[in-house]
């Protein structure tokens, strides 16, 4: 393999987007790993301004408030990024139901980078959520090429370090893609919304891409809305930000499956999304235009909107461009004389003939049967999506949530650049040998300067250093002050690397040592658990490609 597979998630050189490929960006963490670290947050998080601006990846300090007792990790801007992590946070302090999940494809040994996303799951779990992990072992074979002896053993030591991290099995549930039949009949079902040129437009899939790693995509789709299967609830996936492109799809698909769509509308037609705000600001202003203010006329909106257009309209509303202005009032114009009334609608999308009729004999107040869709007067949106939830869910369909995510930063390799599996020196196994770990420690880079002298005067550069990083992503555990002092220490000349590195190599050893006797504690766990690590599968890995 000649791709960076910096940490945790091996990222599939496919699962990029064209936008991404051409900016050369993510999803290996490239960008990423070029950026300084800063463990206290905001600081540098200016330094994935493109995930944010060019990917929508939102910035998690901003939901950091709304989360209870956050975890290190959260509070040090290690997770630095979300989607939609709201409803999971609302969830967690409401003492609502929701999930975690993530899958891990097992192409080597765990090594610390997978620990953060262990931690992760576990962490949700201890806050009262769903857990679920997974063994992408068809994702392994069919993307990564690798045989299922490979597999079998790999998938042992991750759920190992997963277990003996902390893991509840009995509250949670592990499993494996191959043997999933639920996950696979959801995976089928969920394919039967995604088309090939998508999958040449989100992963740069082409004729040559085989089958199978197309099938162990849709897979992942599964996945990802599995913990939704029993009843729909908040979810939140957390990966590395190169897995970004399959949350995407997957919140697609989610939506896509629907019975409903619920939008707002103004009249019999439909509006754009950066039509509504328009058509909403010219209701807003009725009592401006209408001959009538009980009754305003389409017909009378259009004009008012085109005479008094930019000006009247509030900017916010208009930000959206030009074009929507136009396309706007020449719908309000074609409407004519018919009246502008706000109202909910329920587009049917995907609802067999019964779940249509059970909506519309549901929905109270006011209601207008299209052929089409269903036009509600006297309900909020949010009655109105938990009513077409229900009407789903009573229906046979899933009524699924779109599934939210974290991004946690990548770590830096030990010998400075990425972080590879295939560079042992790079990284630290949790199989790995307390003491090659203690070695591997003492030999890292650091953020050190050339000289003691100079490091007293000039501090070291802690945001550099692959051995601070350590100590902040691993080493302080939940001690943010320790944390903070080695931090302090080093930047304000006071610490020296050589003792730093013995102290970091120290607690790594102590690590390894306390993680390995856990994990053949979780031995007899594993055991238990109704999962099978000797596959019968047989058939030879097709290649990496
Ligand atoms: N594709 C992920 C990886 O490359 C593994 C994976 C499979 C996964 N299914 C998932 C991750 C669901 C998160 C959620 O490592
Ligand atoms: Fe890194 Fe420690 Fe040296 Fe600072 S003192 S540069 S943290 S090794």
């Amino acid at each position: 393999m000649t791709r960076d597979d910096s940490d945790p998630r091996e990222t599939d050189e496919t699962t990029r987007t064209d936008d991404e490929r051409s900016r050369q960006t993510l999803p290996d963490g490239g960008a990423v790993n070029d950026v300084a670290l800063d463990p206290w947050g905001s600081s540098t998080i200016s330094d994935y301004r493109k995930l944010f601006e060019e990917f929508g990846i939102e910035e998690f300090d901003e939901v950091l408030p709304d989360v209870p007792n956050p975890h290190y990790l959260m509070r040090r801007g290690v997770i630095f990024g979300h989607r939609d992590y709201t409803p999971v946070a609302d969830a967690m302090r409401e003492g609502d139901d929701f999930a975690v999940l993530s899958g891990f494809m097992p192409t080597g040994a765990p090594h610390i980078g997978h620990k953060l996303v262990f931690d992760e799951i576990i962490w949700h779990q201890q806050q009262g959520g769903d857990a679920y992990g997974l063994i992408a072992d068809l994702e392994a074979h069919s993307a990564r090429g690798l045989s299922w002896e490979e597999i079998d053993e790999h998938a042992r030591d991750y759920l190992l370090s997963l277990l003996a991290l902390g893991f509840d099995p009995e509250e949670g549930e592990l499993y494996r893609q191959s043997d999933n039949r639920t996950l696979q009949d959801l995976s089928f079902e969920l394919g039967s919304k995604a088309n090939f040129s998508e999958f040449q437009g989100i992963y740069g899939f082409d004729g040559e891409t085989n089958v199978s790693h197309m099938q162990s995509v849709v897979t992942q789709m599964g996945d990802i809305l599995y913990p939704q299967l029993e009843e729909p609830k908040p979810t939140v996936i957390p990966v590395g930000p190169d897995q970004d492109p399959h949350v995407r799809f997957a919140r697609d698909l989610a939506a896509r499956m629907r019975f409903f769509k619920v939008t707002e509308a103004y009249a019999s037609f439909e509006l754009a999304d950066v039509e509504r705000p328009i058509v909403a600001a010219a209701y807003e202003a009725r009592e401006a235009f209408a001959e009538d203010p009980e009754t305003p006329r389409c017909g009378e909106a259009a004009e008012w909107l085109d005479e008094a257009g930019r000006t009247q309209v509030d900017i916010s509303a208009l930000a959206a461009g030009e074009n929507a202005l136009s396309t706007a009032v020449e719908k309000l114009e074609n409407a004519g004389m018919e009246p502008l009334r706000p109202r909910v609608r329920f587009l049917d999308a995907n609802a067999t003939d019964d779940a249509f009729e059970d909506l519309i004999a549901s929905i109270d107040g006011e209601k207008r049967r299209y052929d089409e869709h269903i036009d509600a007067f006297d309900l909020s949106v949010s009655d109105a999506e938990t009513l077409a939830r229900e009407v789903e869910l009573d229906n046979g369909g899933y009524g699924f949530l779109p599934p939210s995510s974290i991004y946690h930063r990548f770590m830096t390799g030990l010998t400075g650049g990425k972080m590879s599996s295939s560079i042992p020196a790079s990284h630290i196994s949790l199989l790995d040998d307390p003491e090659e770990g203690y070695d591997k420690v003492k030999s890292a880079t650091t953020g050190g300067r050339e000289t003691a002298e100079k490091q007293r005067e000039l501090g070291g550069k802690a945001d550099e250093c692959p051995v601070y990083e350590l100590y902040a992503y691993l080493l302080s555990g939940d001690d943010d002050e320790f944390a903070k002092r080695v931090y302090d220490e080093c930047v304000g000349g006071e610490r020296l690397c050589g003792g730093c590195k013995e102290q970091a190599a120290v607690l790594m050893e102590e690590f390894l040592e306390d993680h390995q006797e856990k994990r053949e504690e979780a031995e007899a766990m594993l055991d238990d658990i109704d999962i099978s690590l000797e596959s019968d599968r047989r058939g030879v890995a097709p290649g990496d490609d």
